[in-house]
C-alpha cells in the first residue's frame, strides 16, 4: 500500500512515473466534460474519504473531481462533525471505521502527527492534504505545471521562491532534490527554512540558496512561486510578518530580475505577497496551476490504490 505523505518520503521514480501519467490522462481527456469518466473507469466503485480540520476550496474541489473522472466517489468530512473531534474517539477507532467503511483517506490538518498516527492505523492509502510541514499534491502538481508551461525538465530550470518558509515552500525544497532543480529562496532571516530541512538537503548531497535580498533570489529565475505570507491558522504576530515582508512584494519590478519570460505560480488563496498587475499578468499561470491539481491528483490517487500505469 502507497501512502502519499511527504515528497521526500516518495521515490524519485514514482514521482516522475506519475507526472508522466498526468499528462497522458489529461491528453485524453480533451474532449470530454467535467463529470466525465476516464476510459476503462480506474477507480470504479472506489470511495475517497476526505476529512478537513482547515479551510480548503482547491483542494477539496480538486480531490472531488479527480476521483469521480476515475469512476470512483468521495465524502467530505469535517472533523468537529465526528466523535473524533467532540467526543474524543481515538485515531486508532476512527481509522479503523474509515478502512472498513472507505478505500482512501485524503486529511487536511494542523498536526503532521496527526497524519503519521492515521497512516499507523489505517489500512487504506492516506494523503496528506496540506499539513505545517507538507502540501505534496500541490507541489507535484506545480512541477508538473512549469514543465507543461515551459515544456523543459524542471531540472533544466532555476526555480524561485518568495515568501516564508511554510508547507509549501518544504515541498518544494523536496521537490527540488527529487528532481534536481536550482532553487532560490528569497525571505527576510527570520523566516527561512528551518535546520531540519536543510540537513534533509545537506544529507541528500544538494543545495538551496537562500537570500535576504529578494532582487538576488529572483535574478536568473525561470519561475518565480509565492505564496500567502499568512498562512492558515498562522501563530505569529500577523502585523510584524507582513512588516517583514514588505519588500519581497513580487511587484513588476522584481519581475524583472528574472529571466525574460519568467513565469508566476500561486497556489492560491492571495494575500498582499504580489502585485494585482503580476497576478493577473501574462507571466501568471494561476488557474491553469490550480486546474492541473485536477490532472496530477488522478495519478496520486492511482498510485495509492497501485493503479499506475
Ligand atoms: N492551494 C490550495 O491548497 O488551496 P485550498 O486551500 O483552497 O485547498
Ligand atoms: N501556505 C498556505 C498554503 C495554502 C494552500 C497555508 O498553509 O495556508
Amino acid at each position: 500500500m502507497k501512502h502519499f505523505i511527504n515528497l521526500k518520503d516518495i521515490p524519485a521514480n514514482d514521482l516522475r512515473k506519475i507526472l508522466i501519467d498526468a499528462k497522458k490522462r489529461k491528453n485524453l481527456r480533451k474532449k470530454l466534460s467535467t463529470l466525465e469518466v476516464d476510459k476503462g473507469a480506474p477507480l470504479k466503485g472506489k470511495l475517497l474519504i476526505q476529512m478537513f480540520e482547515k479551510s480548503s476550496l482547491r483542494t477539496r474541489l480538486s480531490f472531488y473531481l479527480a476521483i469521480k473522472q476515475l469512476g470512483g466517489g468521495t465524502l467530505t468530512l469535517r472533523s468537529n462533525e465526528l466523535h473524533l473531534g467532540q467526543g474524543g474517539e481515538s485515531i486508532a477507532d476512527t481509522a479503523k471505521i474509515l478502512s472498513t467503511y472507505g478505500d482512501g483517506f485524503m486529511l487536511r490538518t494542523d498536526s503532521d502527527k496527526k497524519v503519521e498516527d492515521f497512516k499507523d492505523h489505517l489500512s487504506i492509502p492516506v494523503i496528506n492534504g496540506l499539513s505545517p510541514s507538507s502540501h505534496p499534491t500541490q507541489v507535484l502538481s506545480d512541477v508538473f505545471t512549469v514543465e507543461e508551461i515551459t515544456k523543459k525538465p524542471i531540472s533544466k530550470l532555476n526555480i524561485c521562491w518568495i515568501g516564508d518558509s511554510n508547507n509549501v515552500l518544504d515541498s518544494l525544497i523536496a521537490a527540488s532534490v527529487k528532481f534536481s532543480f536550482k532553487l532560490k529562496i528569497g525571505c527576510p532571516k527570520k523566516f527561512e527554512p528551518g535546520q531540519q530541512v536543510r540537513n534533509w538537503v545537506k544529507k541528500n548531497k544538494k543545495k538551496i540558496f537562500i537570500y535576504n535580498d529578494p532582487k538576488k533570489a529572483a535574478s536568473g529565475a525561470d519561475v518565480i512561486f509565492s505564496d500567502k505570507v499568512i498562512s492558515l491558522n498562522d501563530k505569529v504576530n500577523k502585523k510584524n510578518k507582513i512588516q517583514a515582508f514588505k519588500k519581497f512584494k513580487v511587484s513588476k519590478k522584481l519581475m524583472s530580475f528574472a529571466n525574460k519570460n519568467c513565469i508566476f505560480l500561486h497556489c492560491l488563496p492571495r494575500g498582499d505577497e504580489v502585485s494585482e498587475e503580476v497576478f493577473l499578468g501574462k507571466n501568471s499561470h494561476v488557474w491553469q496551476q490550480a486546474l492541473n491539481r485536477v490532472h496530477v491528483q488522478k495519478s496520486i490517487l492511482l498510485y495509492c490504490f497501485g493503479k499506475l500505469r
